[in-house]
């Protein structure tokens, strides 16, 4: 047998270990050679039993998706997992590590199951755009009841060791080293008491206690649009139907039609980007310092859930603010941040108190920043003052320390050079909330090192973010791509379409929030800003769309004055239109001479994919994001972009790029300036490429 699933003999029980690295995952490879273990395991005569265990930290990170999308090829998972259930003697499971997908369906096919207790067990394949396609839907309902299958399967979501053995999914908890042997006496426990029953063969599993019609609209109402889990309740629900081998029959079925599915490779075109916007070519290899202690500029909105962030992930904090009351107010907002995720479970009272107590500093002077690691700024944003900080952190800061800038638009090249140590300089750009949003954007300035790149990148791991790299530019890569659909809908504005309708046309493709409610939520002010920052800018020949400053000027901020393009209700999470809103707007197309005219849903659509992915080619040619895919992650991550259309690079290949090129060129007839051709739009058409082309090129194939 070769490497991949070994076979050795401890006493009278088979150790069969799966080492496939890094995760383990079931390639084809691996699938023959379990087989042809459990065959092994029967004609065995010195065996009375198996464990299954996997080698180094993962126990099986589920089939191996880069094979999804290529003709599937014998033997098939769910054929493996029948035979495994069938042998006539006990295979007990030794759950290492993360048993996820196909991973968690070879243990549910196994007659016995141990874990660690810190361990994820989980079926993450609808979030892939597929669904547990070996016996996950048959077996897990079974095991469970179908009410905990279905919530397992649906979201997605990984419950630890302990859940899963309030659960039943778990026979046992045994910590390391003890797992083996722990794995080892249950085999023997399963061999003495005779034949080893299969689950697959167990009584059908009942109906949900609210019928299946309920979880059908509760999907619906979460995840807008996508088919996966949908398909996955049908699999479920044939599950309370059908014997074991017409049920699996059936979720084969509809496992091999989704993997059909445009939603399916963008999933995965989307699982593979994150995970390669790690790969830096120029810092590979390098070991980045360690650190341990994080100070923090500036306690407000960002400041505070930055250090939220940074005390989540086991840091030590120190908060410098202005002044007492400031400080205070800072700690009391990270106090409250950790009280949330206490109460989503995510950490105990005790573990908050002790962060509070032991891990948590805040203070007035920069001296207490002396002993930081990684330093990062988040006052106002305002070149003069950030000049001024950076002066004090350069002055304060330990000689190699990082000094980071959460800067939305300004220059990092400006702020480092504003230092005597440019090398050490580099932008962070978090998302609000900064402890909640995964994106963080790594703008690494002209003369920021590789070291300090390395270390930004591995901060974003510990925080357990994704991180993508950024030039440095007015907005880098996401609120520079922002601004430049944003301007697309103000034109549509005054071109006639109402706020409420592009609101509309957007979610309707799946975005969590259209553009005028992002702009409540961010704040009208923001908005105000950042055109009063551009003013002096402006090209001679770039329309002027103002009509959001008549708000800003009427002091309707959005959501935090109650009143913005929607009025929030007290309590009211939605918003309702603001009556108010269309004659203003109304008064400003009459002033500029504009005779409003319709837009349909579609067209609003095509403009406003369009203008993104024309900014997003010049993002590229800038060299401001490294791969198309990184502009995807960003989307993804930081802009509500619906994951299941694989963000606005992936989206544009789904288009065709010629439709696209199209669309701006027909766009151009009433605003050339605006929607002058990217050339590197026009160059992949010329050559027959996509986006996806460059990936491949930039890295390996992202098998989407
Ligand atoms: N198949 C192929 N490659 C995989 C993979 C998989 N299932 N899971 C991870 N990888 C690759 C990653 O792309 C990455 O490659 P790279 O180093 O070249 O970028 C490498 O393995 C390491 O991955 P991570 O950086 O994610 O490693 P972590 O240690 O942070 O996390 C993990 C480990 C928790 C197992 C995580 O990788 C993970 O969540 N994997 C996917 C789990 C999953 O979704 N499984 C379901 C698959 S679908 C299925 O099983 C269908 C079945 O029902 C028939
Ligand atoms: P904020 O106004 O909520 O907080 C700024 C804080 O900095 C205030 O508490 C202020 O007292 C403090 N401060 C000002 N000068 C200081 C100094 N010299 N020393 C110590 N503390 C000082 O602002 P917010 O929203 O947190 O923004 C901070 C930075 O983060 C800005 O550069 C902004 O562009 C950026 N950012 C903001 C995002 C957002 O959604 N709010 C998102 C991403 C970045």
């Amino acid at each position: 047998m070769s490497a991949l699933v070994t076979y050795q003999l401890r006493g009278s029980i088979a150790v069969v270990t799966i080492d496939n690295p890094p995760v383990n995952a079931i390639s084809q490879k691996v699938r023959a050679e379990l087989d042809a273990a459990v065959t092994r395991l029967s004609e065995d005569t010195n065996a009375v039993a198996a464990v299954i265990t996997g080698a180094g930290k993962v126990f099986i990170g589920g089939a191996d998706i880069s094979e999804f999308g290529k003709p599937p090829q014998a033997p098939f998972l769910t054929e493996v997992l029948t035979r495994l259930e069938d042998c006539p003697k006990p295979i007990v499971a030794a759950i290492n590590g993360a048993a996820l997908g196909g991973g968690l369906e070879v243990a549910l096919a196994t007659h016995g199951r141990v874990a660690v207790s810190s361990v994820s067990l989980g079926l993450p394949e609808v979030t892939l755009g597929v669904l547990p396609g070996a016996g996950g839907t048959q077996r897990l309902p079974r095991l469970i009841g179908t009410d905990a299958a279905l919530d397992i399967i649906t979201t997605g979501k990984p419950v630890k060791g302990d859940t899963a053995l309030a659960l039943g999914l778990m026979d046992e908890v045994s910590e390391q080293p003890d797992l083996l042997d722990a794995a080892l006496r249950l085999a023997e426990k399963i061999a003495q008491a005779g034949a080893p029953q299969a689950t697959g063969l167990r009584a059908l599993p009942a109906q949900p206690a609210n019928g299946f019609d309920s979880i059908r609209s509760k999907v619906k109402a979460s995840a807008p649009g996508q088919v996966s889990a949908l398909k996955a309740i049908d699999a479920v629900e044939a599950a309370t139907k059908l014997g074991r081998t017409e049920g699996l029959a059936e979720e084969r079925r509809l496992f091999l039609e989704l993997m059909e599915t445009p939603q399916r490779a963008a999933l995965i075109h989307a699982f593979f980007s994150e995970r390669k916007a790690a790969h830096q070519p120029d810092v590979a290899g390098l070991m980045p310092e360690p650190f341990t202690e994080i100070g923090v500029v500036g306690g407000g909105t960002m400041g505070a859930g930055i250090a939220t962030a940074a005390l989540s992930a086991g840091l030590t904090v120190t908060l410098i603010e202005r002044d007492q009351a400031a400080a205070d107010k800072a700690f009391e907002t990270i106090s409250g941040n950790l009280a949330g995720a206490v109460k989503r479970g995510k950490l105990s009272e005790e573990a908050r108190q002790s962060i509070l107590a032991e891990k948590l500093t805040t203070s007035t002077s920069y001296d207490a920043l002396s002993t930081s690691d990684i330093l990062i700024e988040a006052v106002f944003e305002s070149m003069d003052v950030k000049k001024q900080v950076f002066a004090q952190l350069d002055a304060v800061a330990k000689p190699g320390a990082t000094l980071a800038t959460n800067t939305s638009y300004l220059d990092i090249n400006e702020i480092a050079a504003s230092t005597t140590r440019p090398q050490g300089v580099i932008g962070l750009h978090f998302f609000s909330p900064a402890h909640v949003m995964r994106l963080l954007e790594v703008v690494v300035a002209e003369k920021t090192s590789p070291a300090h790149t390395a270390r930004a990148f591995a901060l974003a791991k510990r925080l357990g973010k994704i991180g993508v790299r950024a030039g440095v530019c007015d907005g880098f890569i996401g609120n520079r791509i922002l601004s430049h659909y944003k301007t697309a809908t103000d034109h549509m504005v005054m071109d006639g379409a109402s706020p409420y309708d592009i609101d509309a046309a957007v979610t309707a493709l799946g975005f969590a929030m259209g553009p005028f409610q992002v702009s409540d939520l961010a704040g009208i002010d923001i908005g105000h800003a950042a055109r009063q920052r551009r003013k002096p800018f402006r090209h001679a020949l770039e329309r002027s769309a103002d009509y959001a400053d008549r708000l800003f000027e009427n002091g309707w901020l959005g959501r935090k004055t109650g009143r913005g393009f929607y009025i929030y209700d007290t309590n009211s999470q939605k918003g309702r239109i603001n009556p108010d809103v269309l004659p203003l707007i109304e008064a400003e197309r009459k002033a500029a001479g504009i005779k409003p005219r319709h837009f349909s849903m579609e067209e609003i659509q095509r403009r406003y994919m369009a203008a993104m992915i024309n900014e997003a080619a010049r993002v590229l040619t800038d060299g401001i994001a490294q791969r198309p895919s990184d502009i995807d992650v960003v989307f993804l991550s930081g802009y509500g972009f619906p994951r299941w259309r694989g963000g606005p690079m992936h989206f544009a290949d789904s288009q065709g790029l010629a439709k696209v090129l199209d669309d701006i060129r027909s766009f151009a007839s009433d605003d050339a300036h605006f929607w002058s051709v990217a050339p590197l739009l026009e160059e992949l058409v010329a050559n027959g490429q996509t986006f996806n082309d460059l990936n491949k090129a930039s890295t390996k194939d992202t098998n989407s």
